[in-house]
């Protein structure tokens, strides 16, 4: 969208394009968990949070409908690169340690969630963008319910 950025709304803008990238890979992400994991608790809570990120996309082109911009659609590598890594992981590992896996690989792409969501929300503020800050914050919360429900999950998993 941008070869250069030259304002802070420009780089804003760019950024919220890489998030509604990184939306759309971490559904397919947790897609594919809830298919490949054994455990029911763990299926559901992929499925409920799939279901949450198809509204955080909505709110994020939301985002864009306020700014009065067509959503944009520039790649987020680190989610790809996140969501390949639990791929690799999940073929070489042993079906015992599958759940634990897939756990860990959702957990990192949360994690990078929850910075991204961080910095826009501070950007947002910055540049006086009231509405569009409310709609990060509500997605930015489902995104800390889920790492908090993740993490938990985890611990249970490795034995901590
Ligand atoms: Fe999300
Ligand atoms: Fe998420």
């Amino acid at each position: 969208m941008f070869e250069h950025f030259d304002t802070p709304n420009e780089l804003f803008t760019f950024r919220l394009g890489t998030l509604l990238s990184a939306e759309h890979d971490s559904l397919s992400m947790l897609e594919d968990l809830e298919r490949v994991v054994d455990g029911d608790d763990l299926k559901q809570l992929f499925h409920h949070h799939a279901d949450e990120t198809r509204q955080q996309i909505a709110n994020v082109e939301e985002c864009f409908r306020l700014l009065g911009m067509p959503p944009d659609d520039s790649p987020s590598p680190t989610t790809r690169g996140l969501a390949k890594e639990a791929d690799t992981l999940i073929r070489k590992s042993h079906p015992t340690l599958v759940d634990e896996v897939a756990v860990a690989g959702a957990l990192a792409t949360e994690h990078y969630e929850i910075a991204t969501y961080t910095t826009l929300i501070d950007m947002a503020q910055a540049q006086g963008h009231t509405e569009v800050v409310r709609l990060l914050q509500a997605n930015l919360s489902q995104e800390e319910a889920t790492c908090d429900k993740l993490a938990a999950v985890e611990r249970q998993l490795v034995g901590a």
